[in-house]
């Protein structure tokens, strides 16, 4: 499994934002990991943090992971094959955390096949063992950075969906250009989707959701489901972190916009 470098610094708390949902603060690294190697400009919306993998996420991984992991191939990935020959609408989605979304979301919705993606090791350890414990066969699991999935093994005009809850807000202005959300990036998430596909975001960071809004709004290739942030889809569960923010008086803002027929 290729995990990327680590930072030795775990859910730290942020000097000049709240939270987001997982309790990370999408500020977790110093300001030398917001720099790009001058030779490396792509988005790098992650700084890996060091975290304990417990003994029943060790055990998930050695007995499930050679049944739900994907391993990263610069090559085309086909995704019928990769979910055990179950054809079905294949959703994207882009850093699960601990997996408790996911999970959820695959038991609501288990004619959707879940190609989830996530470099915290032990989240991906935490999401095969949920996978084993609630019996879930429609998840499968790339623990690799979310651009190279998309730029290397997945084709456009084939994703039924793509979900990005509580991405790293990267609170701070000189950061902020590690946001998932943006136009370069999400142009590439829109030329995945099928027409009819849709991207579904959640943040709980208010300047993050209006950045969120003002770019999604500007591709040409997608249009809003709602006149500007969409009411909670049902399938997507308020997690504890999510209640946790919602009873300090946080707001969370989803954003919902659908691929048009446009090339
Ligand atoms: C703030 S957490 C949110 C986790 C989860 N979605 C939730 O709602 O609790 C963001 C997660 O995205 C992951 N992440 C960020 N960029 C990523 C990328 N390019 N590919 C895969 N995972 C990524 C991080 O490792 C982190 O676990």
């Amino acid at each position: 499994m290729n995990f990327p470098d680590t930072v030795p610094n775990d859910l730290p708390r942020s000097d000049d934002a709240p939270a987001s949902a997982d309790g990370n603060n999408g500020d977790n690294s110093g300001d030398d990991a917001a720099k790009p190697h001058p030779l490396h400009r792509r988005l790098k919306s992650f700084v890996k943090r060091a975290g304990r993998t417990t003994e029943g996420q060790a055990r998930a991984f050695a007995e499930l992971g050679p049944l739900f992991l994907v391993p990263y191939k610069p090559e085309p990935l086909d995704l019928t094959e990769a979910f055990g020959g179950r054809a079905g609408p294949t959703v994207l989605e882009i850093g699960f955390g601990m997996g408790e979304a996911t999970a959820h979301i695959a038991t609501v919705l288990p004619d959707t096949n879940f190609l989830c993606c996530e470099v915290h090791e032990p989240g991906v350890g935490a999401l095969l063992k949920r996978i084993g414990e609630q019996s879930l066969s429609n998840i499968r699991i790339c623990a690799h950075d979310a651009v190279d999935v998309l730029d290397h093994m997945l084709q456009p005009g084939t994703l039924a969906g793509v979900h990005v809850f509580f991405p790293d807000p990267w609170h701070k202005k000189r950061h902020n250009k590690r946001r998932l959300i943006q136009p370069e990036f999400v142009t590439k998430l829109a030329q995945h989707l099928r027409t009819g596909g849709y991207i579904h975001c959640a943040t709980d960071w208010q300047p993050y959701a209006e950045q969120m809004l003002e770019v999604l709004a500007a591709e040409p290739l997608l249009r809003n489901t709602a006149e500007a942030y969409a009411p909670k889809p049902e399938y997507r569960p308020l997690t504890k972190f999510e209640n946790r923010g919602i009873k300090l008086g946080h707001g969370v803002w989803d954003l919902v916009f659908e691929r048009t027929s446009a090339a």
